[in-house]
C-alpha cells in the first residue's frame, strides 16, 4: 500500500483564496483585518518563519506590520510594545515569534497579548477554553492539522490517536482537538518507554517532537494516517520530519510530507485566526 500524500501546499492555496474573499468582503463593510507580528533578535530560523506569514497575509489581503528589535531589549519594553498594540485599533491579531531571548520570559509576553487578539492561541484564556469547549482562538498547526484531516475525510470519531510530543504549542492543543472530535487519544513524549507500542496501534498518528525520522516504517500501523509535524534542519541542509517518509508511506494510508505538509496549513491558519479575531472584536465593538 502506498499512502494518498496530504498536500498542504494545496489545501493551503484553496484556503487562502476563501480568505482572500472573505477579507474582501470585510473590508466593503469597512473592516480591514491587521496582524502585527513582533519579532526580538535575529534567528534565521524565525526570519524565514515570518518571511511566510507575511507571504500568506499580503496575498490575502491582511493589514500586516512587522516590528523587529535586536535581541537585548528588555523584556519590560516587549510589554510596553504589546500593549501599543493591544490599544491599536488597527491590529486584531498580535503575534510574538518565539523562541524569545533567554533573559526575557515567554510566559510573561504572552499573558501580556490581550486574548481577543493571541492569534497564536498560546494565552492560558485560549487555551482554557479550548479545554472546556468554549469558542476561542485556536493555536494554528493544531488546527490546521483538523482541517487537513477533515478536507481528507479520515475519521476521527473513535478511532485511535496517538500524539507523539507534549509542547504548548503543538502536543497538548492537539490532542485536545482530537478530544472534542470523539477520538481517543493517547499522549506519549520523550520518556515514554517502548514508545513503538502506542504508535503501532494509532489509526491517526501526530509527530511533533523535533527528532529527524524517529518514526519508521515499522512503527506505523496499516492504513493509518500520519501527520508529521517535525522540522529538522539536517547537517547536510536538508529539511527532514520526524518520520521517516518514505518508509511510512508504505504502511500508512494518509501522510503528510516534509516540506509542503503541515508547515503551510499553519501559516493559513495564522491568517484565518487573524480574520476570525477580526469579525469577534468588530462584532463585540457593535455591540458595546
Ligand atoms: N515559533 C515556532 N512556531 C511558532 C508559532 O506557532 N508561534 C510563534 N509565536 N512562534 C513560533
Amino acid at each position: 500500500m502506498t499512502a494518498k500524500i496530504i498536500n498542504g501546499k494545496e489545501i493551503s492555496k484553496q484556503k487562502r483564496s476563501e480568505l482572500a474573499l472573505e477579507v474582501e468582503s470585510l473590508k466593503e463593510k469597512g473592516i480591514c483585518p491587521g496582524l502585527a507580528i513582533i519579532l526580538v533578535g535575529d534567528s534565521p530560523a524565525s526570519l524565514s518563519y515570518i518571511k511566510g506569514k507575511q507571504k500568506a497575509a499580503e496575498e490575502i489581503g491582511l493589514l500586516f506590520k512587522l516590528e523587529h528589535f535586536s535581541g537585548n531589549i528588555s523584556e519590560d519594553f516587549l510589554l510596553e510594545v504589546i500593549d501599543q498594540y493591544n490599544q491599536d485599533d488597527r491590529f486584531h491579531g498580535i503575534l510574538v515569534q518565539l523562541p524569545l531571548p533567554a533573559h526575557i520570559n515567554e510566559l510573561h509576553v504572552i499573558d501580556r497579548i490581550l486574548p481577543e487578539k493571541d492569534v497564536d492561541g498560546f494565552h492560558p484564556i485560549n487555551v482554557g477554553k479550548l479545554v472546556t469547549g468554549q469558542e476561542g482562538l485556536v493555536s494554528c498547526t493544531p488546527a490546521g492539522i483538523i482541517e487537513m484531516l477533515k478536507i481528507e475525510g479520515v475519521q476521527l470519531s473513535g478511532k485511535h490517536a496517538v500524539v507523539v510530543g507534549r509542547s504548548n504549542i503543538v502536543g497538548k492543543p492537539i490532542a485536545q482537538l482530537l478530544l472534542k472530535e470523539n477520538a481517543t487519544v493517547t499522549t506519549c513524549h520523550s520518556k515514554t518507554a517502548d514508545l513503538s507500542y502506542y504508535t503501532k496501534q494509532a489509526d491517526i498518528l501526530i509527530v511533533a517532537i523535533g527528532r529527524a525520522n524517529l518514526i519508521k516504517g515499522s512503527d506505523v500501523k496499516k492504513g493509518a494516517a500520519v501527520i508529521d509535524v517535525g522540522m529538522n534542519r539536517l547537517d547536510s541542509g536538508k529539511l527532514t520530519g520526524d518520520v521517516l517518509f518514505d518508509e511510512a508511506k508504505e504502511q500508512a494510508g494518509f501522510i503528510t510530507p516534509v516540506p509542503g505538509g503541515v508547515g503551510p496549513m499553519t501559516i493559513t491558519m495564522l491568517a484565518d485566526n487573524t480574520v476570525k479575531a477580526a469579525k469577534m472584536i468588530e462584532a463585540g465593538k457593535m455591540k458595546a
